[in-house]
């Protein structure tokens, strides 16, 4: 009972010096200044655009990003869905393709977001 006891006192300690430390290092980190400035020197000057047709203009944009070394997966996208009631979610999926109908992307019909689409009439 006693080396229980004891047990169940060292496991509290320890649970308490993981709070503090992850509470110092909470403290150490300032996440409200972390901030990128994303202003561009240039504004986006929608009556002067290359294109206007929307799909055309993705796929001047997106030969763009797909070019810049920085980004890994340019075709890296968020997908968001709603219930009937209004519910909203949002996750990541692969663009696969894109033309005049719409962006193409693969998934499992019988997931959260493929039973959203499915109830809301959206064009499979
Ligand atoms: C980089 C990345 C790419 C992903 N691509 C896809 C994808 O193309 N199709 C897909 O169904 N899920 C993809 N996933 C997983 C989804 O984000 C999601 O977790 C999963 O599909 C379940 O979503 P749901 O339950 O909201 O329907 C990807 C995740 C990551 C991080």
């Amino acid at each position: 009972m006693i080396s229980r006891g004891k047990n169940i006192r060292q496991v509290f300690q320890r649970y308490l010096s993981t709070c503090f430390s992850l509470r110092n290092k909470m403290v150490d980190v300032n996440i409200a200044a972390m901030r990128i400035d994303y202003t561009l020197s240039e504004q986006l000057d929608t009556d002067n655009l290359p294109v206007k047709d929307p799909i055309s203009l993705f796929e001047i944009w997106f030969t763009e990003a797909k070019n810049c070394e920085r980004i890994e997966e340019p075709n890296a996208m968020t997908l968001a869905t709603g219930t009937r009631s209004g519910i909203p979610s949002a996750r990541i999926v692969l663009l696969k393709g894109f033309d005049k109908r719409g962006f193409m992307f693969y998934t499992n019909y019988q997931s959260r977001k493929g039973k959203e689409l499915v109830s809301n009439n959206t064009r499979l």
